[in-house]
């Protein structure tokens, strides 16, 4: 012990990669639990950015240990790129450890992602079509290829001619694709194999070490608690649960073993592909804070659809994870407005109202926001250190969503380098906030 979960409260994108690379200083590992390269981070450290897809932010620390899970499904040849462009600038990256359970993105799931798409018109997902849906169909089918199997050529084989069997049908438009084909297939991914055996091993007993030596491990989240295949705005999900209870099962380490849970949440509402977004902002304001907060996707980037703080998903996210801290970034986006809103209620198209988050897709589909309207700030809020630095305006702003969530808000973020954080009071009672420096 102990075990920090980091997950994000929203549709993803809430600049997790950064809160878990500030902790991570602090820690003695970080692990990935779920999702795959559909996540991306940049970190930005003294002006330099680091964009990292698969591996652990944690990498960027010498000494580290890194890890993915079983839980994550792993597109080896993204890995082994990251993997060289990191050794490239001299990051040490021999830390790192895979589990050996991981699942892998074949590329025949990356054929049937975007077919999937094509054939969905306009009801597609809007993927970011890296193959996570298929890959993750194939492991509950128990069709899948694991990392294991990499490391042996006849039953890696057997494996591929399984699993794609009953794909004949919908892989018949790519037959001539020469990605497909068996021979070059099992060479190629022996190959990836072969260069990622050191790293491969047993990370749940890794964990469970560590832990036991009362080392602190952070689990790192990936998209968020909207997105989460169960309780997200299904069928507009990923195919993974990015909510806390993940970390256990998509790492192999005991609930027992989670401490804290951390949710990280903007300031605002952001949301990439399709989907109900009740507070979603369409008019020209949302195109600038698209703008003033950079909202592009690290991975395929796409424009992110742009919205007022949604409390009432808020809630609901932190109902699931059980949030015992809330972390707010990009407060600085919001300084220059008249005016904010955030959104404390539904409305459906009868009229009737919601606090709670709507357990029917009908209702959430038809949902509009109701808005409380709270004062802007005109300050840049960039060199505030101290809660006491922010405008009155920004302070109720973070006092109004501590009490609207019930969850005390321990670090606000205020701009994109690492040391643009404001570490509140309620940090101290903190695993990682009592050995950090807190001030106000
Ligand atoms: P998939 O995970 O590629 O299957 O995409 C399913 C849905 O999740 C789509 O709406 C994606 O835009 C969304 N999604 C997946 N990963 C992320 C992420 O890291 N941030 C934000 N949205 C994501």
């Amino acid at each position: 012990m102990p075990g920090i979960v980091i997950v994000g409260a929203q549709w993803g994108d809430e600049g997790k990669g950064k809160i878990t690379d500030l902790l991570a200083d602090r820690a003695d590992a970080v692990v990935r639990f779920q999702g795959g390269n559909n996540a991306g981070h940049t970190i930005v450290r003294e002006g330099v950015h680091w964009k990292l897809h698969l591996i652990p932010s944690g990498i960027l620390y010498p000494g580290k240990h890194c890890v993915i899970g079983n839980g994550v499904v792993i597109d080896p040849k993204v890995l082994i790129d990251e993997l060289e462009a990191l050794r490239a600038r001299r990051v040490d990256v021999s830390g790192l450890r895979i589990s050996a359970n991981a699942h892998l993105i074949m590329p025949y799931h990356l054929l049937l992602d975007s077919a999937g798409e094509a054939r969905l018109g306009k009801l597609q997902i809007g993927t970011t079509q890296r193959g996570i849906g298929p890959c993750y169909a194939d492991k509950a089918a128990r069709l899948g290829i694991r990392l294991q199997d990499l490391l042996d050529e006849k039953i890696l084989k057997k494996k591929i001619v399984a699993a794609m069997e009953p794909k004949r049908l919908s892989l018949r438009p790519f037959e001539k694709d020469p990605s497909l084909d068996l021979l070059t297939m099992t060479e190629e991914y022996l190959t990836y194999g072969h260069r990622l055996e050191r790293h491969i091993g047993d990370t749940s007993r890794l964990l469970w070490e560590l832990l036991d030596e009362d080392k602190t491990v952070i689990f790192e989240g990936a998209q968020g608690a909207m997105l989460d295949i169960d309780h997200g705005t299904y069928p507009f999900v990923t195919s993974s649960n990015p909510l806390a209870g993940a970390a256990s099962v998509g790492t192999g380490v005991g609930p027992r073993n989670l401490d804290e849970v951390w949710g990280v949440s903007k300031a605002y509402t952001t949301r990439v592909g399709a989907g109900p977004f009740p507070s979603e902002l369409t008019e020209s304001l949302g195109d600038t804070l698209r703008e003033r907060g950079h909202e592009f996707g690290t991975t395929t980037g796409r424009p992110r659809r742009i919205g007022w703080l949604d409390l009432v998903a808020l809630r609901y996210a932190s109902r699931l994870n059980t949030l015992g801290s809330l972390v707010i970034t990009k407060l600085d986006v919001l300084s220059g407005l008249d005016r904010i809103e955030v959104c404390t209620g539904y409305r459906d198209n009868e009229e009737a109202q919601f606090e709670d988050f709507p357990y029917h897709q009908t209702v959430l589909h038809h949902a509009s926001a109701q808005s409380t309207e709270l004062a802007g700030w005109k300050e840049d809020l960039g060199e505030c250190r101290t809660l006491s630095d922010l405008p009155q305006a920004a302070r109720e702003y973070l006092e109004f969503i501590a009490e609207h969530t019930r969850v005390p808000v321990t670090l606000v973020g205020v701009g994109p380098e690492q040391d643009q954080i404001i570490w509140t009071e309620a940090a101290k009672d903190t695993i990682i906030g009592r050995s950090a420096v807190v001030v106000d």
